[in-house]
């Protein structure tokens, strides 16, 4: 099948501009009733593919049940690496050719930066970014961000503090750019000394006015924030046992600091949490990870939406 320059695809979060958010929240709003009415059947017959190089829980299941609810089915391959013909030695390239016969859709988490841009120059359908190695992680930061302003009522004039490992940590890096459309935004970015958040990252927010600090000392910012996004440390991607060492265990979002905490502040995580929030935490009304994750699906049936329209 052609390549086709027109289509719908989600590579990086810096494609959405504050207009496109707007009218993909309200969307996520609509599907929000879509699913308590059952579902429907708007894209029966459609074929979204999952094409997973990394573990998942959330991202692919959220998807995988976003197209179900409206209607269409799904194929797919977790753990790509091993049971996909890349094991053969068969390129992303080629692999992407060969879906695009077989689906109208594709839903692609890589190990490797830049793999959903590599994997949409070949691709005659839409191409879904689910996470790209230690780049970025769009769709997680739309749920993230709809999730905000579910709960705080607005993105604008928010203290947010980004917590833990910034550097491949790329849920941070995607929410960085979102959050840049909005308002009198100010992120504290949080992190151990050796995954500061990248220059890039600073560079863009520099660009675009956005204020930010960097520091390593969470409960004196604790109290002063309307969000506090807590991160696991990505094991997977540190170079050495001792680096990760290093970083590990820095952070803890207890019952103590959410005592430092605002009443009306949240907590956010994008999850897997690996013991850097303490499950008494969980009970507190403050704690949203739970319903953040819910959103998921929520934003997943927009996007699919829009990209087969687009189609
Ligand atoms: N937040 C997130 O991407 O979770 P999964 O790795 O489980 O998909």
């Amino acid at each position: 099948m052609a390549v086709q320059d027109k289509l719908y695809h989600v590579l990086g979060a810096k494609q959405f501009s504050r207009s496109e958010l707007e009218e993909l929240f309200a969307a996520s709003r609509s599907m929000e009733d879509v699913v308590r009415a059952g579902g429907d059947r708007r894209h029966a017959g459609r074929i979204m593919t999952t094409l997973f190089f990394e573990a998942s829980t959330r991202t692919r299941l959220s998807f995988e049940s976003a197209m179900n609810r409206l209607g269409g089915s799904v194929i797919g391959t977790e753990n790509a690496a091993q049971f996909s013909s890349a094991i053969k030695g068969e390129t992303l390239e080629d692999t992407i050719r060969i879906i695009t016969g077989y689906s109208d859709l594709i839903v692609m988490r890589h190990t490797e930066i830049g793999a959903a841009k590599r994997a949409a120059a070949v691709s005659g359908v839409p191409v879904l970014n689910a996470g790209d190695g230690a780049g970025e992680h769009p769709t997680q930061a739309l749920l993230d961000a709809y999730t905000i302003q579910k709960e705080c009522g607005s993105l604008d004039g928010l203290n947010i503090a980004m917590v833990g490992d910034l550097a491949y940590g790329r849920t941070v890096h995607s929410l960085s750019y979102i959050l840049a459309n909005f308002k009198d935004v100010k992120i504290y970015y949080i992190s151990p000394e050796n995954v500061p958040i990248p220059p890039s990252v600073k560079h863009y927010m520099d660009n675009k006015g956005v204020r930010y600090e960097e520091t390593t000392d969470l409960n004196a910012v604790a109290g002063s924030v309307d969000v506090l996004y807590q991160t696991r440390i990505q094991k997977e991607r540190f170079p050495s046992p001792e680096e990760y060492d290093k970083a590990a265990g820095q952070y803890i979002v207890d019952a103590e600091l959410m005592n430092r905490m605002r009443r009306d502040a949240i907590v956010l995580h994008p999850l897997p949490r690996a013991g850097e929030i303490a499950e008494e935490v969980d009970a507190d009304p403050r704690a949203a990870y739970f319903r953040q994750a819910q959103n998921g699906l929520y934003i997943r049936m927009a996007l699919i939406d829009r990209a087969l329209q687009a189609e």
